[in-house]
This record gives structure tokens, C-alpha cells and sequence, in this order.
């Protein structure tokens, strides 16, 4: 790797000695599945940036050519690799961000990003599009299962970790790749969960919710970001200088690339006629800090045309080309183009190791009536449109879904569905499993209803597996309405009339509205998008050889009509909820349950040290895993603030009966609120702290303060 100092003056001596022409071409990001191979090897020469979606002998040829110009200034290859370098199918594939975020756990999901970096190394690439740092809150959207939740500490530690994963101790190691925080900002907040729409959103509240993940990303060396798309307050963020130069560039310091997103520059023509045409969009995204451009083309042209007609100031394109060697030097490209990687680490044993860890933390157990752990049954039905389904398990991103959707695509070992995890673990017991499909995600027959109902009458308990399909979420795939199709109730209906133990799993891309399932099941549990062995760590909790761990990142709505809902929400409703809903969701953040009980008490809080401590037993008969939860709410404030708010979480392992006292060094700044005119501080006056098992008041312990 190349010193900072160094890194400095190489990228001024080559700025100076590159044209015009040069320069705009750097800017580029040409997408490699929507160009002809002449056309890619055309953009290569003329000195493009960098190049997306491109792998493999591909990648080389255009290296080459890139190296071939006249200052041979290397290529930056970038990918997709958003749980694993999915859209290669001999990557491991992780649990999804969503169901990554339930593990609370930050080695994990740094370990995680550290795999994934190893494996997009060894296929020579240099950059992921990972991770996605907006908050999922109106869950209809179609891209909650690539959040990390709700929450924005939450999404902030889980971000800085996958973070610090990818890149690794340096950016110059052959196994370390650059990450990108993204969408920079807001793109979650869209009206209505309307992809890419307007936000309802003031830079109070940008400030306060949305900007607190990203800048844990730049404080954790994030290299990349990469502009939402969306707008605020009616300005397009690809035009919006006060966010992407001011905020990011100027206040957080972020020194790295700031890429758009998918033909953003060209959208401000075509779709939020912000721009008359692609001249002026190219100026407007230039000006407002963007430093590389994904795949609207036009904008080399435009960008040379706009300086020669002096409309544009060079200095604007300088300093984006300045940032765009600057990180090339940084990973030492011009000394070694191409990433090693690590040879043979593809699904290495590793790796599987990490994504099953991954998965078992990731199952959260949402109810249980005593029928879990299954115990001393002779045979169990497992059910389900979502029993079987590797692509439901794996969700969006993978070589399923990606370049483009390919169902008839195979499956590539090793995996388990929930299916083939419970045959493998009732064959240890010799227990008889029988399966029936029971019906689709979407629609079933009445051939398939009785099929099941027969099953599940031959057996002693039941596995129920419903959830959501790779058609309902996803990019431009939002929903209105999130309830189980009355396919999947109906057959939920019939199986609960036999009156057996009944166990119903949710594998789904986000909280589906499951309000019937969750009251009349025996016993409920989430396992999202749970990767390669999402389906054998449901499993192992059935059969209670994982005694569940994860909570809920997310909260679950109990009817679309209530979304969004989420714990951490401004005071004031009149009658606190709806006529025919009650206030509460149907399960909150932080939920999550486990086959032992865990008990709080002797909560101090020091505020002259900001030492919190609690004590927290394992009074059940089980070894478990607790996260504690430590939030806070502002008594009174000068402005409304938040009912409670996370600032701090740690995982704690408990053998059965053990009592430990567990401590967080907290600080003032955990207290603070944005004001009006965007100043963060910490007002003086009462305060509560909270700790405890999750958001809900009846699992939290408080203390009354005052600063
Ligand atoms: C998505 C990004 C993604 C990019 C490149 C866009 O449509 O919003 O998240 O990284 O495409 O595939």
C-alpha cells in the first residue's frame, strides 16, 4: 500500500498530467451488462473509471485495455456482493442484511464481511456495493430485507462492522475490498415505501435518524458511498450539494468516492425532470459533489462540452478524479491491478462455518407456548410453500435474482432448507418426517390442502413454513399490502383444526403482517432470509439443540394500515391508536425470545462516569445467549423527541443459573437531539434510562436521571 503522503502527491502529479477528455472518462462507471464487449473495451480505452458487473477473463481483457492508455491508470471493478458474492454461485451466501442484523452481533457480521471480501478478491474484483445503511421503517418497501432494521445505532454498529470486514486491516491486502455505504440518504424514507420517491424528511431529522449510520461508516474508513436516489424536500439528492458536498464531503470528512447510484445523473432528465437534458443534470451532479457516475454515459460528454464552454469549473472535475486515484493508490492498483484474493476459499470450510454461525444467531423465536423445543415425538409434518424453497430462503442478490431473474437457474450445494435441516436431524432420532407443500406463496389447490392436512394428521406435531417469494420484494417491487395470501391462511386454518402441536416458521424478506398466525400457532419463528443454512438453523431450534438468540432489528406490523410502525416514535397521538388496532406492534424491536428465562435487576446509572450496569440472570434450565438493551428518552425537550431510543447493546453468555453484572460506558453525546437549526446537543434537564430484553416498557428496567 501506498503512504498517505505519497498517495497525495501521485494523485496531484497524475491530475495535472491528465486532458480534459481523460478526466471525464475517470468519472465513469460503465455497466458492463448493458454495453456490447466492443463497446466496454471502447470505454476502457478512452480511460474509464471503473466498471460494474464484469467478472472473471472479462474483467482482465478490459484491465488490460485500461492499462494499455497512455497513463495505464488500472480499472475499478465493482459488484453486487450484498449477503456474499452471491451472483457468483460457488460464493458462500450469508443471511440477508435483515436477518444478519437479529445476531446483534458485530465480530459476526465483521467476520461475515471479511469472508465476503475474500471471495470478491479472489474473483479479482475491488469493490462491493455493501452495505445498505438506510432504515427500514415503512416495511412495504422493497428493500427492508437489505436494511439492518429500523434502527439507526442498530444499522450504524452492524454497517461499521461489515464495514471494517470488507476493507479489512488495509486496503492494499489482496483480500480486502472496498465498501460502500449506501444509499446516501434517505432512500428508505420514501413516501408511501414508494421506491425512489420524494421523502418526507427536514435536515433536522436527516440529521437526527438517517446521517447517524453513515457517520459510523466514514468513521469506520468507509472508502465509498454511493448517492440514494429519491430527493428531499423536492431537491433530487443526486443535485443536492448541501447533502453530498456539504454533509458528507465537507462536515463528516469523507474523503473517498462518492459514486451515484444506477443512472442517477441521467434520471434527472427522464424521471424527476429536474434537468432539460443530460448537459445540465451532468452539471447539476458534478457540482453537487458526486465524484463518479454509474452508467449514465452521456455524462462524458456533457461533462467535457460544459468545462470547454466554461459552465463547469475544472476544479469540480479535478477534485471528484483526485478522490477516484486517490483510492486506487490506497489499494496499490497501479502496482498490482488484479486482487489475489485467497485461492480456494470459494464455500471454504470457513466461511460455511461463519454463515451457519450467522444463521443460528439469526433465528428469533417470536412465541412459544411450551410446544418448542419438539421432544420426544416419534414423527413430525413439515409444511409449507417456504419448507422447501432455497430461493425464498435466499432472497434478493443472489445468481437467482441477479444480473437478471432466472428461476429455471440450479441450486448450487452446499445448502439446507428448513425441509432438508429437519430430515437430517430427526434421521439422528430416527423420527418419521413427512413433508407436503400445502399450497404457494400466492395460490393452492385444494389437491395440495388435503395432501397436507393427511400429512399432518399421520404425524405428532407440525413445522409450518410460510413467508413471502423473490416476486414480492425486491428493487421497484414494493407492496401495498403485507398479509399472508389467503392461500397460506387457509392452510394455516386447516392444520390448526387438527389440533396437533403446531410450529410456524416466517422465511420472508421482511415482517410480514402474520396477526391470526402469531394468536392461534403453539409457537412462532423468523428466520427472514437465513442464506445457505437458514433451513438447518431453524431446525436446530426446533428440535432445541440452538436455543434461539436473535431479536427483532425490525418491528412487526400487526396491519398494513399501521405501518409504518417502529418503537422509536414521536409523542403526541391523540388517543395513542387506532379504533380498530391496538397501539402496540405485533412484535417490537428487540423481541425475541429463547428456552430459558433471563432476569433483570440492579440497574445503576453513574452520571458522573456515564457507567450503566445491570445484573442479568439465566434463571431457566437452558445455557442462552441474551442482548441487553440500553435506551434512553428526553423527559422534556425543546423539541419532540423519541418515546425511547437505543444507544447501546451487548450480546451475553449465560450457562444456566449463572447471574453476570453487565456494564456500558456511556457519554453524553448518547443523550443528545438535533435542534431546529441542525446543532447536535445534549439539553440539560431529566432523563430515563432503560435497560433491559427489548423496546417493549414490561421488558425494560429504568432509571430517572438528570444532567
Ligand atoms: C441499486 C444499488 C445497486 C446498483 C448496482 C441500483 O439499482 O439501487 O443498490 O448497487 O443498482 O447494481
Amino acid at each position: 500500500m501506498t503512504r498517505p503522503n505519497e498517495v497525495e502527491a501521485r494523485a496531484e502529479a497524475l491530475v495535472s498530467r491528465m486532458t480534459l477528455p481523460e478526466k471525464a472518462a475517470q468519472m465513469m462507471q460503465v455497466p458492463y451488462s448493458t454495453v456490447t464487449r466492443e463497446e466496454a473495451l471502447a470505454w476502457a480505452r478512452l480511460g474509464a473509471g471503473s466498471f460494474l458487473h464484469v467478472l472473471g477473463d472479462d474483467a482482465r481483457e478490459l484491465q488490460a485495455a485500461a492499462l494499455s492508455t497512455r497513463l495505464s491508470i488500472p480499472l475499478l471493478f465493482g459488484i453486487d456482493a450484498i449477503h456474499g458474492h452471491g451472483l457468483n454461485e460457488n460464493a458462500t451466501i450469508f443471511p440477508s442484511q435483515l436477518a444478519a442484523a437479529c445476531s446483534f452481533d458485530r465480530a459476526l457480521v465483521q467476520a461475515m464481511g471479511r469472508a465476503t471480501a475474500r471471495e470478491v478478491a479472489t474473483d479479482g474484483l475491488h469493490w462491493t456495493f455493501s452495505p445498505v445503511l438506510c432504515l427500514g421503517r415503512d416495511t412495504r418497501w422493497g428493500r427492508i430485507d437489505e436494511t439492518f432494521g429500523e434502527d439507526p445505532y442498530l444499522a450504524g454498529e452492524m454497517g461499521a462492522a461489515v464495514i471494517r470486514g470488507y476493507q479489512g486491516d488495509s486496503l492494499g491486502a489482496d483480500d480486502s475490498i472496498l465498501a460502500c455505504a449506501k444509499h446516501y440518504i434517505g432512500y428508505g424514507e420514501a413516501v408511501g415505501a414508494r421506491d425512489a420517491c420524494d421523502t418526507e424528511m427536514t435536515y433536522r431529522k436527516l440529521r437526527e435518524v438517517f446521517l447517524p449510520p453513515f457517520e459510523k461508516a466514514v468513521r469506520a474508513g468507509c472508502a465509498t458511498a454511493m448517492t440514494a436516489y429519491g430527493s428531499i424536500d423536492s431537491t433530487p439528492f443526486t443535485a443536492c450539494e448541501k447533502v453530498l458536498r456539504g454533509i458528507l464531503k465537507e462536515e463528516l470528512g469523507f474523503d473517498g468516492i462518492l459514486v451515484t447510484d444506477w443512472d442517477n445523473v441521467q434520471a434527472l432528465v427522464t424521471r424527476q425532470f429536474a434537468a432539460a437534458n443530460i448537459g445540465e443534470a451532468s452539471r447539476m451532479a458534478a457540482e453537487a459533489g458526486n465524484d463518479m457516475v454509474m452508467t449514465s454515459l452521456g455524462f462524458y460528454e456533457a461533462a467535457i462540452a460544459l468545462v470547454e464552454k466554461g459552465l463547469l469549473d475544472e476544479r469540480v472535475i479535478d477534485d471528484a478524479v483526485r478522490r477516484i486515484l486517490r483510492i486506487k493508490l490506497r489499494m496499490g492498483l497501479f502496482e498490482k491491478p488484479e486482487k489475489k484474493g485467497v485461492p480456494g476459499c470459494f464455500a471454504c470450510e470457513e466461511h460455511l462455518s461463519i454463515c451457519e454461525a450467522l444463521a443460528r444467531e439469526s433465528v428469533v423465536l417470536l412465541k412459544n407456548n411450551g410446544a418448542l423445543p419438539l421432544n420426544d415425538i416419534k414423527s413430525v409434518a413439515v409444511i409449507g410453500p417456504n419448507a422447501d424453497d432455497i430461493r425464498a430462503q435466499y432472497g434478493d442478490w443472489t445468481y437467482f435474482s441477479h444480473p437478471l431473474p432466472d428461476p429455471a437457474r440450479e441450486p448450487k450445494r452446499p445448502y439446507a432448507t428448513v425441509l432438508e435441516g429437519v430430515r437430517e436431524l430427526a434421521d439422528e432420532s430416527g423420527m418419521r418426517v413427512s413433508y407436503a407443500h400445502g399450497c404457494g406463496i400466492l395460490d393452492g389447490s385444494e389437491a395440495e390442502l388435503e395432501e397436507a392436512v393427511l400429512a399432518a394428521q399421520n404425524c405428532d406435531a407440525v413445522v409450518l413454513v410460510l413467508g413471502d417469494t423473490l416476486d414480492q420484494h425486491g428493487e421497484g417491487k414494493d407492496r401495498a399490502d403485507l398479509a399472508l395470501s389467503s392461500a397460506q391462511l387457509t392452510l394455516f386454518r386447516r392444520l390448526r383444526a387438527l389440533k396437533k402441536p403446531l410450529a410456524v416458521v416466517l422465511v420472508a424478506s421482511k415482517p410480514l403482517c402474520a396477526a391470526e398466525v402469531a394468536q392461534g400457532a403453539d409457537a412462532l419463528l423468523c428466520a427472514f432470509n437465513g442464506g445457505m443454512f437458514g433451513g438447518r438453523a431453524v431446525a436446530e431450534a426446533v428440535f432445541g439443540r440452538l436455543n434461539p438468540s436473535g431479536k427483532l432489528p425490525i418491528s412487526f406490523p400487526r396491519h398494513s394500515g399501521q405501518l409504518p410502525v417502529y418503537y422509536n416514535y414521536l409523542p403526541g397521538w391523540h388517543g395513542g391508536k387506532y379504533m380498530d388496532l391496538p397501539e402496540t406492534p405485533l412484535f417490537a424491536f428487540g423481541e425475541g425470545l429463547s428456552y430459558t428465562r433471563y432476569e433483570y435487576s440492579n440497574l445503576t446509572f453513574d452520571t458522573k462516569t456515564f457507567l450503566a450496569a445491570v445484573d442479568v440472570k439465566n434463571a431457566g434450565g437452558m445455557d442462552g445467549t441474551e442482548t441487553v438493551q440500553v435506551y434512553f428518552r428526553d423527559l422534556v425537550s425543546s423539541i419532540l423527541t423519541p418515546v425511547k431510543q437505543l444507544i447501546a447493546f451487548e450480546r451475553v453468555f449465560l450457562k444456566a443459573g449463572d447471574t453476570k453484572r453487565v456494564a456500558f460506558s456511556l457519554c453524553k453525546d448518547d443523550f443528545s437531539l438535533v435542534t431546529p437549526d441542525e446543532r447536535r446537543v445534549t439539553e440539560p434537564g431529566d432523563f430515563v434510562l432503560m435497560v433491559g430484553a427489548s423496546s417493549k416498557d414490561e421488558d425494560l428496567l429504568n432509571v430517572t436521571f438528570t444532567l
